[in-house]
């Protein structure tokens, strides 16, 4: 049979043409293949529910649809659903799927929507879900590093800038500052959850239909915010919205890529502030003695390619015009593997946090140098009345008289908030959890809309 012989392949292409425009995604629309679904049990009820002669669809044919759905989607959990060549995508594959079991009736689904609205409603139904996990990961991640802050809250640390010795910092001060960040970089997937859970359904090739489709229900079924207001506007919403969540993520990574530079130089010999895990560093072929630190310079790496992810997905969108242009189904592989790179990099750090050793002795021996306390002392001198220049000068003049000062009570003194001695770790830990909790009422949500669904076909 040649590929576009099937009853769902449109036209007559070129085998090489039809090649090159699938490009993956007969394997990466399988990752889509069970949402796909779900938005088609949404829009086949909406069209049921319709005010409209004749009627699109009967009760018991919606349910034979629903029933269907949900056997296409125990095969695509069962790993045996197939996209094929002839398919080219997860849309068409599931409508076959369908017209084979269900006959005339599969062929009714595609009734008042396009492919464009479909990968639209799909990618979106995707990204919430993953994005709910990733969500829990941070949070996770967050957790594991703020508690391993508190469990070493007054351990000294030369704070550095110019990574020069500063001021005296803290264990606590440093690891907490990474789970704040992350937890800071949460505002960003909000963000990218938020215009993420907006439903296109219903806008079709993006002109919308002719006929009297209820948007706001579909919307509702899905459990989605709202629908996008104007048809066109939600046809020119995918990319941007796959933009705007790898820009997030690649924030997530450059956070865990400071975090992993920051790990890499205090665990070298020289410094040995830290000892990494073991089983988390890898041998070398030729050198016996050597455990690397490979996962963190992966981390970096890993950085450089979220980055690049979202710079990919920008740039495709620049000056793309208006409405559906294939150049979109590029952006898709961008946006699942900027998922995947980043879960795996925020579970593969939390393995870290939870394993990572201090040595106590290292990090205070690195205070035997007296200017870290060079500015304390001169904050001193003025707290006993001296005016800021002068104490600078006296104290740049004399640090020797600095050796042997006490990097433990220097970061006692400093109380306020923030300070070494003013962390709110259980502040921090709660936002921790609260993320967390966010995420699991989010997923929960998802569940109950889609279990309510497919009710009728249990
Ligand atoms: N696989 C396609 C994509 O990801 C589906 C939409 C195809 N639509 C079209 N008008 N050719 O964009």
């Amino acid at each position: 049979m040649k590929a576009n012989d099937t009853a769902t392949t449109v036209g007559k292409i070129n085998p090489d043409v039809l090649t090159f425009t699938e490009g993956k995604d007969p394997v990466l629309d399988l990752a889509l293949a069970e949402v796909d679904c779900i938005g088609t049990a949404a829009h086949v009820t909406m069209l049921s529910r319709m005010d409209y002669m004749p009627v699109l669809f009967t009760e018991e044919q919606r349910i034979a649809v629903l029933k269907g759905l949900k056997e296409i989607i125990a095969e695509a959990r069962r790993g045996e659903f197939t996209i094929t060549a002839a398919d080219q995508d997860v849309h068409l594959a599931v409508e076959r799927r369908l017209t084979e079991r269900l006959g005339d009736l599969g062929k009714k689904v595609h009734t008042c929507r396009s492919r464009n609205d479909q990968v639209a409603v799909d990618i979106r139904l995707h990204v919430r879900n993953e994005l709910n996990d990733l969500t829990t990961e941070l949070a996770e991640l967050a957790r594991a590093l703020i508690e391993f802050a508190r469990r070493h809250a007054d351990i000294p640390l030369v704070g550095r800038t110019h990574l020069q010795p500063a001021m005296p910092s803290s264990v606590g001060m440093w690891a907490s500052a990474y789970g704040e960040m992350l937890l800071d970089d949460a505002y960003l997937l909000e963000a990218a959850a938020k215009t993420n859970n907006l439903c296109p359904l219903g806008s079709a090739a993006g002109y919308g239909v002719p006929l009297p489709i209820n948007r706001q229900l579909t919307s509702d079924l899905l459990a989605f915010e709202r629908p996008h207001h104007n048809v066109f506007y939600a046809s020119c919403a995918r990319g941007k919205d796959e933009a705007v969540l790898l820009s997030a993520c690649s924030q997530i990574m450059l956070s865990l890529s400071r975090l992993a530079e920051d790990l890499i130089l205090f665990s070298m010999p020289e410094f040995r502030y830290f000892t990494l895990p073991r089983e988390l560093c890898t041998g070398s072929s030729i050198m016996p003695q050597k455990y690397n630190p490979d996962v963190l310079e992966l981390i970096r790496a890993k950085a450089g390619l979220l980055v690049g992810y979202a710079t990919s997905a920008n740039v495709i969108l620049k000056a793309m015009p208006g409405g559906y242009n294939r150049d979109l189904q590029d952006t898709k592989e961008l946006y699942m593997e900027g998922l995947r790179v980043t879960r795996t990099s925020l579970r593969i750090m939390k393995l870290m946090a939870d394993n990572l050793t201090v040595n106590p002795e290292a990090c205070r021996a690195a205070f035997a140098e007296p200017g870290v306390f060079a500015t304390d002392r001169a904050l001193e001198l003025v707290a006993g009345g001296m005016p800021f220049r002068d104490a600078y000068h006296q104290v740049r003049d004399h640090l020797e008289d600095l050796r042997g000062m006490d990097p433990d009570a220097v970061i006692a003194k400093k109380t306020h908030l923030g300070g070494t001695a003013g962390i709110n770790y259980d502040g921090l830990l709660e936002r921790a959890d609260a993320l967390a909790a966010s995420a699991q009422a989010a997923r929960q949500k998802v569940e109950d809309a889609v279990r309510e669904l497919f009710a009728p076909a249990d």
